[in-house]
């Protein structure tokens, strides 16, 4: 049975990220034509060459480039934390236990009320421009509420991740080693068959570097890929245990050592930047110049949750990654579709080549450097998500 080709004729310029297409790499093509066939990117080259097909869509010179690949979010929760914000815009510090209002919003939540908070975040980033999101548990921290947090999840997005070492569960405040062995065992069992990754917050006021080594080394034994956060708030072991362990990336990188940095361009583990996280928590951002030229890889993520960062919008970390952690405009875009792709250990997302998944930003501009070059304005003009026109 053959499906329904639509050609996206008169591209101003093409993001491919696949060097072999065009220029630098963004593999930058002017002039261009895309194919969809079904779900799948059939055919990418010069609008002068392009097939016949049984539609046609016309970019009208603008831009065109994968959908945005978000590689760190936790949307499954309830409430917001408006107050916290506003107090911290009045000078008050970032801590990691303002997760405990929202773990309390969260338990009290139906599943109908978490999903269609979910579903109206991973909509709301749609329209902006995402078309592949990462989704956390967290927020929960008991057997069921984790659980019950991933199921939902599931249903949205293949990504999960149990992060059911967010911070230790008021419950156990003193008795923290009777958290992560309930984390790596019972909550794990629960957890593991609706999860592809596993995470921990490793940090002052969370999880030590013993405690998310336990915590990580579990969810592999039960066939999870670790991703850890890491080095947000202080210096610390988690970069170091991320890269030890193989994980698919070590995520925030705000304070990172030389060794730090050594150890990531040294390895397959991807440095994911959060900038909503420094913006919502007026923090140094971290330097994504540094990381890339000591050669990591480097993805940009929103890091989407009620506490540190309550944006969705992928365009608006760009804008920030290139104003204030030292990226070019193009190594943000990149980070943003491709290196998030990385991060998730996905080749059929974050480019566009024959083969991949038709998943499409064009933007009412006429190249990708008009996301960070005007920051702020909504530039969506049409959206595909496997070969669906969602915008
Ligand atoms: O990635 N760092 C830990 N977790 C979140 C913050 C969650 C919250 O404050 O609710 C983050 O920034
Ligand atoms: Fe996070």
């Amino acid at each position: 049975m053959s499906t329904r080709t639509t050609v996206i004729t008169g591209i101003g310029s093409l993001v491919t990220n696949d060097p072999g297409h065009g220029t630098g790499p963004l593999g930058l093509l002017t002039d261009a034509a895309v194919v969809i066939d079904g779900d799948t990117v059939a055919w990418v080259g010069p609008a002068a060459q392009a097939p016949a097909a049984d539609e046609r869509f016309d970019a009208e010179g603008r831009a065109l480039l994968p959908g945005f690949v978000d590689s760190h979010a936790h949307l499954v929760f309830a409430g917001d934390r408006t107050a916290e914000f506003n107090a911290r815009m009045s000078g008050q510090a970032y801590s990691a236990g303002g997760i405990r209002t929202t773990v309390a919003a969260t338990r009290a939540a139906s599943d109908a009320e978490l999903e269609a908070n979910l579903a109206g975040f991973v909509r709301e980033a749609l329209r902006q421009g995402t078309t592949t999101i990462e989704c956390k548990s967290g927020y929960g921290l008991t057997v069921e509420d984790e659980a019950r947090a991933l199921r939902i999840a599931a249903k949205h997005t293949p990504e999960t991740t149990y992060l059911g070492a967010h911070i230790v569960a008021p419950e156990y405040a003193e008795d923290p080693a009777g958290y992560v062995d309930l984390v790596t065992g019972e909550m794990l069992d629960a957890c593991a068959p609706h999860a592809r990754w596993v995470d921990v917050f490793c940090e002052k006021g969370a999880f030590d570097g013993d405690q998310a080594r336990a915590v990580l080394t579990a969810g592999i034994e039960r066939g999870l890929t670790p991703r850890v956060h890491a080095n947000q708030l202080t210096y610390g072991p988690g970069v170091q245990l991320a890269v030890e362990l193989g994980a698919a990336s070590a995520d925030h990188c705000t304070h990172l050592t030389d060794e730090d940095v050594a150890a990531l361009a040294g390895s397959a583990t991807v440095a994911t930047l959060l900038p909503g996280a420094e913006f919502s928590t007026r923090a140094e951002y971290p330097s994504g110049r540094r990381l890339l030229d000591a050669g990591a890889v480097v993805a940009l993520s929103t890091d989407c949750n009620p506490g540190s960062s309550f944006t969705s919008s992928m365009a608006f970390c760009i804008a920030v990654a290139v104003r204030e952690m030292g990226m070019t405009p193009d190594e943000a875009v990149w980070a943003a579709t491709a290196g998030g792709a990385h991060a998730l250990r996905r080749s059929d997302v974050g480019v566009i080549t024959a083969g991949a998944r038709a998943d499409l930003l064009l933007l009412d501009a006429p190249s990708h450097v008009h996301l960070a070059y005007r920051p702020g304005v909504p530039l969506t003009a049409a959206v595909w998500r496997e070969g669906v026109r969602e915008v």
